[in-house]
């Protein structure tokens, strides 16, 4: 669709990411005039690229704000994606089966008997597991595995599919998609947000939400997010075709990751890189994840490769995502650096941002998660 014909909204979505199709398609439901401005095509970038692990208590080594974040958007997702099927048709896969951690090494044990410690004193669910019960579960794992964690509540959804029922169900919703379409600036006028100015001319907004991922950073706009510095961290990955029997479970150990997915594949990675914004898959970065998931599972070894790509997560300086108003420009809004959770952290993101952008007020208190606070490391530090 040409700008020209559909130029004014009550709010403008940068970033076609799962977080921005989430928002849009929250704002649309809500009744609000929608648009997405996505420099290259929908979900094509970090959403599709990420393993679709739904897992915060298999990765948190405390509770602190973030866990608390990505424990409630965990606590939503079974409802969205009941939602998605009904409105949209397409199955999004979320399982239930949960995630085993394989504790391979002596460091391995001690990093996970202190998960297990912090997450049984706060009354979170999660079991240990002998050898032989966790081999019972899924018998290809190693031989070297000592015991296990296993985290019943840590769910999964296949990324790629839940891309494509946000964008119909936002599309359906209403919401205007402008692809192909980069956002040049913000236009901005006496502390007030107008819209954004695109290379395909102007788009104005009552209300403009910065959800680009890693490309957040490079939209100039407003002074507050100049210490944002929302940069990429590439992550390679791999698909195989799934050994037989297939694994159910999600399973990680301290350095890889196994997702089984349906249709027969099993998806491992990845890499932590800074690249820049190269998003080639290398002989190395492929090496290393297959080293890392042969330790998990050696039956690996003899498995046909599938597809193998690469993404780029977006982080911020201290690792937490940006989410929230901006302190001087009314009607400016932040959802971005989601790093290594974006998939999980998407439905949370996506109702506190409509909640801000209806209302003014969230019940969570987001002064973690604010755009300023990178300023104010600076001038601590
Ligand atoms: N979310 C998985 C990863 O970043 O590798």
């Amino acid at each position: 669709m040409g700008i020209d014909s559909e130029k004014t909204f009550d709010a403008a979505i940068i970033g076609g990411g799962v977080i921005g199709c989430a928002i849009a398609w929250r704002l649309a439901q809500a009744g609000l005039r929608s648009c997405i401005i996505e420099r290259g095509k929908i979900g094509a970038e970090a959403s599709s690229a990420a393993g679709g692990m739904l897992a915060p208590l298999a990765e948190a080594d405390q509770q602190d704000a973030f866990f608390d974040l990505a424990v409630s958007s965990r606590a939503i997702y079974q409802g969205l994606a009941t939602e998605l099927r009904a409105l949209t048709g397409f199955d999004v896969e979320y399982r239930t089966e949960g995630t085993l951690f394989l504790a391979l090494t002596a460091d391995d044990e001690e990093e996970l008997e202190k998960r297990y410690k912090w997450q049984c004193a706060a009354g979170l669910r999660v079991e240990f597991m002998s050898f032989s019960k966790v081999r019972e579960l899924e018998p290809l794992i190693s031989e070297k595995t000592r015991w296990a964690l296993k985290f019943p509540d840590d769910h999964q959804v296949n990324n790629r599919h839940l891309l494509v029922a946000i964008e119909a169900a936002a599309r359906a919703a209403g919401v205007v998609v402008f692809e192909n379409t980069a956002a040049a600036s913000l236009i901005i006028e006496r502390s007030r947000i107008r819209g954004v100015l695109t290379g395909g001319g102007e788009i104005q907004a009552t209300s403009v939400v910065v959800a680009a991922g890693s490309w957040s950073s490079l939209v100039p706009g407003a002074p507050s997010a100049a210490t944002m510095a929302v940069s990429p961290v590439r992550g390679q990955m791999i698909a195989l075709k799934a050994p037989d029997p297939a694994p159910n479970f999600v399973i990680y150990s301290g350095r890889g990751y196994l997702v089984p997915r349906l249709g027969g594949f099993l998806i491992s990675g990845s890499t932590t890189e800074q690249a820049g914004y190269q998003k080639s898959v290398t002989a190395g970065g492929l090496a290393s994840i297959v080293e890392n998931a042969v330790e998990i599972m050696p039956a690996v070894r003899s498995l046909s490769i599938i597809e193998t790509w690469a993404g780029l997560r977006p982080t911020t300086p201290d690792g937490w995502p940006v989410i929230g108003a901006d302190p001087e420009i009314a009607g400016l809004f932040y959802a971005t650096g989601h790093y290594r959770n974006g998939i999980l952290l998407a439905p949370v993101t996506a109702e506190i941002i409509r909640d801000l952008i209806l209302t003014g007020v969230t019940s969570l208190d987001l002064a973690p998660f604010s755009v300023t606070r990178f300023a104010n490391r600076l001038a601590v530090g």
